[in-house]
């Protein structure tokens, strides 16, 4: 696949996910690489990149960067996400890539890296589904926690009509209307005693710089994602929650070697799989049935996640949850990429 070919699938990509404003600086960039601008330079040492790179998104997060840095002012007047109208955005981007071009060169070079917030609604569902089978409190671990945000979720308020919220209802995370299907009955509540996690580059929320990086690579014209992320931060100063940096398959060998009574042991992951190889995707496995093989009903284990899947009708984003000690496995919702609305099966039991 040509790295014109990349920029025109990730523009189409982007304008079905309700992203105009990437889609038109990525549209602008393949036309202006055609045509030997300033993006043909720029992007000429990712032309071999893998298309799983996705080296349009690291071009828009770059120049996202320069906005929230404040080095972009012409641009930043075409970014919802610091108050501006969208307009004619590659334009102005077009001159950025010209006069910076070794301020954005680096930063192509860095992984896209997000958080997303949504995921959340999926993750806090999930726990709300196990806390109407067990009243034991949960031990939260997530693999792939990027900064740990959402091991956070139970500090993030649920809202499920006008005036009726669940989770923290004092949270400056709000996720609206995130549900739909059968819900939790009841409300049950759910007590995180412990959150933990790890990735391969883990992200410190506290810190300007990895806010800085986070916030870029969210889509510049969702601003309820970015004003979510932004609010998810204050938590995080909050709400202390250790992610270590460790591949998912060593943390789950540590954390989970021996059973631990008297909570219920949660691993949570989500868009992860996709990331990891062959051989590390099966070891997580691994880890979690061995550990799945000690579980008691005093000291029991179950695997949470939000993972995309291939299904008849394409891919879907399924809620997954395998609990033990006896190893059933359940889809319990169907959501979006970035979470809400996340529906949910019948429950049957
Ligand atoms: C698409 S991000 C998802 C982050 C977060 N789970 C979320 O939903 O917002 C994938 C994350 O997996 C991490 N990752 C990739 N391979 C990993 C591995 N072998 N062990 C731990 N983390 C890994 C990456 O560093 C990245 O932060």
């Amino acid at each position: 696949v040509t790295l014109l070919e990349q920029l025109r699938d990730q523009a189409a990509y982007c304008r079905g996910a309700g992203s105009a404003l990437t889609a038109d600086l990525l549209d602008g960039a393949a036309a202006d690489v055609e045509a030997g601008g300033p993006a043909a330079d720029l992007l000429a040492p990712h032309a071999d990149d893998p298309r799983g790179t996705v080296v349009g998104l690291r071009l828009a997060g770059a120049l996202h960067r320069l906005v929230l840095e404040r080095r972009a002012p012409a641009l930043a007047v075409h970014y919802p996400s610091v108050g501006g109208t969208p307009g004619d955005v590659w334009a102005a981007a077009r001159e950025v890539v010209a006069e910076q071009p070794d301020v954005l060169a680096p930063v192509l070079q860095r992984p896209v890296q997000t958080n997303e917030v949504g995921r959340a609604a999926a993750l806090y569902g999930g726990l709300l589904r196990l806390a109407t089978r067990t009243d034991l409190p949960v031990r939260l671990l997530e693999v792939g926690a990027s900064a740990g945000l959402n091991l956070r979720c139970d500090r993030f308020a649920y809202s499920l009509r006008a005036g009726v919220e669940i989770g923290d209802a004092t949270s400056p995370v709000v996720l609206g209307r995130p549900w739909t299907g059968d819900l939790p009955r009841g409300w049950p509540t759910t007590t995180v005693v412990e959150r933990r996690g790890c990735d391969l580059a883990p992200l410190d929320p506290t810190s300007a710089a990895d806010r800085l990086t986070l916030s870029s690579y969210v889509w510049a014209d969702q601003v309820d994602r970015f004003r979510r992320l932004a609010a998810a931060f204050t938590v995080a100063e909050r709400v202390p929650a250790v992610v270590e940096r460790a591949t998912a398959s060593d943390f789950l060998a540590r954390e989970l070697a021996v059973p631990r009574p008297g909570v219920l042991t949660v691993v949570w992951h989500s868009v992860v799989r996709q990331y990891l190889s062959a051989a590390e995707r099966r070891a997580v496995d691994d880890r979690l049935a061995e550990a799945g093989t000690r579980a008691t009903p005093g000291a029991p284990l179950a695997r949470l996640s939000l993972e995309p899947q291939q299904v008849s009708s394409g891919q879907a984003f399924l809620v997954e949850l395998t609990t033990w000690p006896t190893g059933r496995h359940e889809v319990l919702a169907t959501a979006r990429g970035h979470g809400p609305p996340v529906h949910w099966n019948p429950l049957d039991t």
